[in-house]
C-alpha cells in the first residue's frame, strides 16, 4: 500500500498519460525533475485490473504523488471495482480515457468513440464515485469525427457535469476514428484551443486543462491566462528537463538542479530496480532525452544505448554516460542561471 505521506502541492502543471511512456520508472524519474507536477499513470484497462494482478498495474513508489490512474474502460461495475483498488492503492485522482483513437480501444469500446455515448461515461462516473471520495476526472477531445463542434462537447460535458465531473482535461483537437493511426491523431487534426477557452469561459466552476502541443514555457503562460492547468505530454518525455524549466518557471524560489544533479539522484532508485531483478534499460529509456539540445545529447544517447542492455549492466552505465559529456556540458548552475537570464 502507498504511503501518501509526500506532500500534495498544486501545480497548474501536468504530465499526460502515454502508454508504454510514463510507466512507474519514467514518473520517478520526472518527479525528481518536477516537484509538483501532477503526473499520470499510462491508460489502464478496467478489465485489466478486474481480472488480472493488480499489483502489476497499480504499484507505485510513494515519491510519485500526486498522481492520477487513468483508467480505459465502459463496463460501470467494472470501472468501480478498478476505482475501489486505485483507492486502496493511494492514487490521488482517478481519470477516465474518453480521448483515445485506436482502433484496439475502439473495439472495447472505450476511449475517443465513447464521446458519443455520455451516457455511459456517465453511468461509469456514478458507479466509479460510489467507490471513492477522490476526485474522478475525464480526460477527453474536442469532438470526433465529423462531430467537430463546440455543442457536441458542450453535450457530452453537460453529462458528465450531471454525473458530479468538476475536472476536464481537454486535448485540443479532434479524434478521426478511421483512416489515422494513434499517432497521426495527435498531429493531423488541427489543435483548437479557442474550443477549451470557450468551455472554461462558459463554466467557470469548472478545473479546466488543457492539453495538446504545449512545448514552450510562453506558450504554457499563454494557455494559462484562460485555463486552469496545462497538461504536458511528447515535450516531457522527449525533453524532460523542460519540466524541471517550468517548475523553476512557477516557483523561482526553488532552485534548478543541474541534470548531473538528476542522474545521482536517480542511482539509488535504479540500484533497488536492479534489485527487484528488473533489466537497467527499463529505466535508462526514458533517460535519453535528458540531455536533448545540449551538447553532450548524442554522447549521453550513445553510450546509454549501447550499454545499458549489456549483461550485468548496472548504475555505472549512468555514471559513464555522464563522464562521456562533453565539459561543456559540466557547467555549474551559476553558469546556467546567468544563461537563463540572457
Ligand atoms: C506514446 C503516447 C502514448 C499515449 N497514450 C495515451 C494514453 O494512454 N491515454 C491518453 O489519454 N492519452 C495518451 N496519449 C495522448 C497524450 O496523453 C496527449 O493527449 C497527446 O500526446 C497530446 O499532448 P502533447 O501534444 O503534449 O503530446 C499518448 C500519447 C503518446 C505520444
Amino acid at each position: 500500500m502507498a504511503d501518501k505521506s509526500a506532500a500534495v502541492i498544486r501545480s497548474p502543471i501536468s504530465v499526460a498519460p502515454m502508454m508504454d511512456w510514463t510507466d512507474r520508472h519514467c514518473r520517478y524519474f520526472m518527479r525528481l525533475l518536477s516537484p509538483s507536477a501532477f503526473l499520470y499513470t499510462e491508460m489502464v484497462t478496467a478489465a485489466a485490473i478486474h481480472h488480472g494482478d493488480a499489483d502489476r498495474f497499480l504499484k507505485f513508489n510513494s515519491a510519485e504523488h500526486p498522481l492520477a490512474l487513468q483508467l480505459g474502460g465502459s463496463n460501470p461495475d467494472w470501472m468501480a471495482s478498478a476505482t475501489a483498488k486505485a483507492n486502496q492503492y493511494g492514487y490521488d485522482e482517478v481519470n477516465i480515457n474518453v480521448g483515445c483513437p485506436s482502433d484496439k480501444v475502439q473495439s472495447g469500446q472505450f476511449g475517443a468513440c465513447l464521446m458519443a455515448r455520455p451516457d455511459t461515461v456517465a453511468e461509469c462516473y456514478r458507479a466509479m464515485q460510489g467507490e471513492t471520495d477522490i476526485p474522478i476526472t475525464v480526460k477527453t477531445r474536442i469532438g470526433i469525427d465529423d462531430k467537430d463542434s463546440y455543442e457536441f462537447l458542450q453535450t457530452f460535458v453537460d453529462s458528465m457535469v450531471e454525473a458530479g465531473c468538476e475536472k476536464f482535461v481537454v486535448h485540443a483537437r479532434i479524434a478521426i476514428l478511421e483512416g489515422l493511426s494513434p499517432k497521426e491523431n495527435r498531429t493531423v487534426p488541427p489543435l483548437n484551443y479557442e474550443r477549451v477557452y470557450r468551455l472554461k469561459r462558459d463554466y467557470p466552476e469548472l478545473e479546466i486543462v488543457i492539453n495538446g502541443g504545449l512545448a514552450k514555457i510562453h506558450q504554457v503562460d499563454e494557455v494559462l491566462q484562460t485555463v486552469d492547468g496545462a497538461m504536458i505530454g511528447r515535450q516531457a518525455y522527449h525533453q524532460p528537463y523542460f519540466l524541471a524549466e517550468l517548475e523553476h518557471h512557477f516557483d523561482p524560489s526553488g532552485i534548478l538542479p543541474e541534470r548531473r544533479e538528476i542522474v545521482m539522484q536517480m542511482l539509488p532508485y535504479v540500484e533497488s530496480v536492479l534489485r527487484d531483478g528488473e533489466p537497467l534499460g527499463r529505466v535508462t529509456r526514458h533517460m535519453l532525452g535528458l540531455y536533448a539540445g545540449q551538447p553532450g545529447a548524442r554522447a549521453w544517447r550513445r553510450h546509454i544505448s549501447e550499454n545499458a542492455h549489456r549483461k550485468g549492466a548496472g548504475t555505472g552505465v549512468l555514471v559513464d554516460a555522464l563522464a562521456a559529456l562533453p565539459a561543456a556540458e559540466c557547467e555549474s548552475r551559476d553558469d546556467h542561471e546567468k544563461n537563463a537570464k540572457r
